[in-house]
């Protein structure tokens, strides 16, 4: 079956009966339903006689579209909360209990006040006493937390009982059927042209470069840009190197390396916003990309290795009304007078998908359970401006921080982990002497998405050896933090 992710909450009504869903969720959202334009389920999915799971958003737009009230809350609830079950249903069977309490993740501003004709309460937490409201008869499930994340426990098992037991769906959707797809797409897409496409070292615009190699063969070219704000693994060797081998070496194809981090650092100097760091490296991207595409004839199309919460957390997907968190350079950064055209075939994954569609086209393990990096590089791992004596600060203490979780063993358990130094210089005293340097902050998260995320909770001996490390090797940092921000309200970067 065809995903639909990419038609967003404007689906009408035509398109909805075409397509005959055999269930519809309506997933949160930032909007609130008491301000005008905010987004409404179209009316068709309420007379499909389908099974509905409304999700926080979805929940209060199901509740004012069949009769319910909503109200703003003064009190916004972020986090974990405990929902207590008072009645059955076949939302929770096998997973929770009745007269027990389990964690779920809150995320919301409004909330319902009256439910609709036909729901009953049957989950309530203390800040939300419709948490989990129902209509058996019409199978209608509204809950106020978000099944979706990993931060609820039993999310995962209760969208499973929604799908398969609720609407009896079974599953059949294979990464291995995306593969196909997504070729066929490709094929389609760039006809006989040529395509380059942008690698950045990391998992994601690796993947993409594999799967359309598969797609198109020859007519693509990988550039890799070396900006001069990539990390350094701990032997000191530059992190691109690894990709430049495995693309030259073991997939043969053809690779162009442009070494220019004075480019990036040049242009970047001085340049304190976080936004505007990110349109001028992603306005260098373009112009490499487009200077090499001219040394190729027939050239028209640029591949980028864009995921879903890029597009999500960058613009709206469809014109749609979803709030602008940081233009992930993918998206956000393009000017708009680019003369290529964009591939981005794993437009619609999330990170986990692309990890699994990555072993499926027999990238090697390792290479896919690396850690996310951000395509802006360390640009955003220096709040303020950039210079390359900081960004070489970064880059040793960087390395020792991600040596030591290798030898502690715990790389495979963190979504992703990184150091950021920050414009703040604080006194030390080391070795009798005075010092005013720079304060380093770690971070690492566990996530399954990069959506929402959880602090990685360290032994405080592990942190200890971490900042001892780091200040005795890396000159310029005398004091180290560990950040204990979840996401929301905080992002995984600090930019
Ligand atoms: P945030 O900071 O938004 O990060 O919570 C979520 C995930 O996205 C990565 N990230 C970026 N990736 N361009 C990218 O390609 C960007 O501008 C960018 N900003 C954040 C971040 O590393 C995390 O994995």
């Amino acid at each position: 079956m065809k995903s639909i992710r990419s038609t967003g909450w404007m689906t009408d009504d035509k398109f909805l009966k075409e397509y005959a869903p055999k269930a519809v969720i309506l997933s949160g959202g930032p909007a609130s339903v008491k301000t005008n334009a905010s987004p409404r389920a179209p009316q068709e999915v309420f007379d499909l006689g389908v099974p509905i799971l409304a999700i926080c958003y979805g929940q209060q737009t199901m509740a004012v579209q069949l009769g319910g009230e909503v109200e703003r809350s003064d009190q916004r609830e972020f986090g974990r909360a405990d929902v207590e079950i008072h009645e059955m249903s076949p939302l929770f069977e096998g997973v929770w209990e009745v007269g027990k309490k389990y964690p779920v993740w809150m995320s919301h501003g409004d909330k319902v006040t009256k439910l609709a004709d036909g729901f009953s309460v049957i989950g309530t937490s203390p800040n939300a006493p419709f948490a989990i409201a129902v209509d058996e008869a019409r199978r209608y499930y509204s809950v106020m937390f978000h099944p979706e994340v990993m931060h609820t426990p039993d999310g995962a098992k209760l969208l499973r009982n929604f799908t398969h037991n609720i609407a009896g769906l079974t599953g059949d959707w294979t990464m291995a059927a995306f593969r196909n797809e997504a070729v066929n797409e490709i094929r389609k897409q760039v006809g006989d042209a040529r395509v380059i496409c942008g690698l950045s070292g990391g998992v994601d615009s690796s993947v993409a470069a594999v799967l359309i190699h598969e797609a198109i063969g020859e007519q693509l070219t990988c550039v890799f840009v070396d900006t001069g704000l990539m990390r350094a693994n701990s032997d000191g060797t530059g992190e691109g190197e690894e990709v430049v081998r495995l693309f030259r070496d073991s997939y043969n194809i053809p690779l162009v390396h442009v070494e220019a981090e004075e480019m990036f650092l040049g242009k970047l100097a001085g340049v304190d916003d976080p936004e505007k760091k990110r349109k001028i490296i992603g306005g260098l991207f373009i112009d490499i990309f487009e200077a090499e595409a001219n040394k190729i004839d027939n050239a028209e199309f640029l591949a980028q290795g864009t995921l879903y919460p890029d597009v999500i957390e960058s613009v709206s997907f469809d014109g749609g009304p979803s709030v602008m968190i940081k233009s992930h350079h993918n998206v956000g950064g393009l000017p708009e007078r680019m003369n290529l055209k964009l591939v981005e075939p794993l437009r619609e994954l999330f990170k986990d998908e692309v990890r699994v569609l990555g072993r499926e086209l027999g990238l090697p393990d390792h290479f896919v359970a690396r850690h996310p990096f951000p395509g802006p590089g360390l640009a955003i791992r220096i709040p303020g401006a950039v210079s390359k004596e900081k960004a070489d600060i970064l880059r040793k203490a960087d390395a020792i921080y991600l040596d030591e979780i290798k030898k502690a063993g715990l790389y495979d358990e963190i979504w992703q982990a990184f150091a950021v130094l920050l414009p703040v210089r604080t006194v030390g005293v080391m070795g009798d002497e005075r010092t005013y340097d720079h304060v380093l902050a770690l971070r690492a998260v566990t996530s399954t998405d990069g959506m929402t995320a959880d602090y990685y909770p360290y032994s405080h001996e592990f942190l200890g050896a971490c900042a001892t490390r780091i200040i005795n090797e890396v000159r310029g940092v005398n004091r180290v933090v560990y950040d204990i921000t979840s996401k929301p309200p905080g992002t995984i970067e600090w930019e």
